[in-house]
């Protein structure tokens, strides 16, 4: 295999970068949707760069990516500034009056050039949290959504059988594998993706978070699966063809293939159940991510796949259908 760099983005040093997540600050605020700590005040220069305060620095930062159309200008700035300064972002809080070195004030204007450019955060800083771990993740690869921690919420609440083997089909970073196997020891997991950038990236995330028992395998949907399982999960790329025509800026910097999901957004689903059907043991479980509109038309395909099953949608926190549950 060859080698891998398992490590977050270049800088800043590996001892400064910790300092925010032994304290679980970089987790909380990957999340996004909190909102920044700061009150809005106007810059007191148009001007860029060094000898400038944190808090004139942050709001010349996030007027201009909000001038840009970015999301959560405020909480990017942040993010961005506790990065160049290698700081948590608490510490920006503590000292809105010190002064940004020059060099950290460079790398920072160069960060929230790449944010005004609307690259996704996850990428520019290397890592996105998703249910209670800090995953690595690179472009080309998916970055994770909150709304997946559902589909690993569902797999836990439903295996019920000791040392379980599950696969998660199309991984992406690892995301869902993972958790899977951190929370339940017991178990086996294959996680499975077309994608060589997939696979890296989730080799790396399963090194780095010790989850010793996920084995990662490249491959079309289950075709490299041998052997029973107790469960497959999957967030397979389920945007319809007309979503994939409208992307928002961001998405469009995100890998097509783990986004289009054909016409309707089912084609690689209709792949994959009859899949699952021959794999799945009796009482086993098979999860799936869906968009809201999807949820009738993927309920239909799992009934016609297992007529005698238990089939369900369970929302996300937003209240949306999301993911499919079809106990067999
Ligand atoms: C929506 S992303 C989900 C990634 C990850 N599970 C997550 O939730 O963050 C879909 C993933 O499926 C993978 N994929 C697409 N088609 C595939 C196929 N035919 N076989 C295996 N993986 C596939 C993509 O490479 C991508 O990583």
């Amino acid at each position: 295999m060859p080698r891998q760099r398992c490590s977050p983005a270049p800088f800043p040093p590996a001892a400064e970068a910790a300092e925010g997540e032994q304290r679980g600050e970089v987790d909380a605020s990957l999340r996004l949707g909190l909102t920044s700590l700061f009150t809005a005040r106007r810059p007191r220069s148009a001007s860029s760069g060094a000898g400038f305060a944190v808090g004139d620095s942050l709001a010349r930062a996030w007027e201009r990516l909000a001038r840009a159309g970015v999301d959560e200008p405020r909480l990017v700035a942040e993010l961005l500034l506790a990065r160049a300064l290698g700081r948590a972002r608490t510490w920006l809080h503590a000292h809105p009056e010190a002064t940004v070195p020059t060099d950290a004030a460079g790398r920072f204007a160069a960060l929230v050039a790449r944010a005004a450019r609307h690259e996704p955060l996850a990428y520019i800083l290397g890592v996105r949290e998703f249910y209670g771990h800090t995953f690595l993740v690179r472009s080309g690869v998916l970055v994770p959504r909150p709304e997946t921690e559902v589909l690993v919420e569902v797999a836990l609440a439903r295996l019920q059988r000791p040392e379980p083997r599950v696969a998660d089909v199309g991984c992406g970073c690892g995301a869902v594998a993972i958790s899977v196997a951190l929370a339940r020891r017991d178990a086996r997991v294959v996680a499975l993706d077309r994608s060589a950038r997939a696979v890296q990236v989730s080799r790396c995330n399963a090194q780095r978070l010790r989850a010793a028992r996920v084995t990662v395998v490249r491959g079309d949907l289950l075709a490299p699966l041998r052997g029973p399982v107790d469960a497959v999960l999957a967030n397979l790329p389920y945007l319809t063809a007309r979503e994939m025509r409208r992307l928002p800026p961001a998405l469009r910097r995100e890998p097509r293939a783990a986004l289009d999901g054909g016409p309707d957004g089912l084609a690689l689903y209709r792949r994959l159940l009859p899949q699952a059907a021959t794999l799945l043991r009796a009482g086993g479980l098979c999860a799936f991510e869906i968009g809201p509109a999807q949820s009738r038309a993927a309920r239909a395909l799992a009934t016609a796949t297992w007529p005698a099953a238990r089939v369900g949608v369970v929302r996300d926190y937003a209240g949306r259908d999301r993911v499919v549950a079809v106990e067999l």
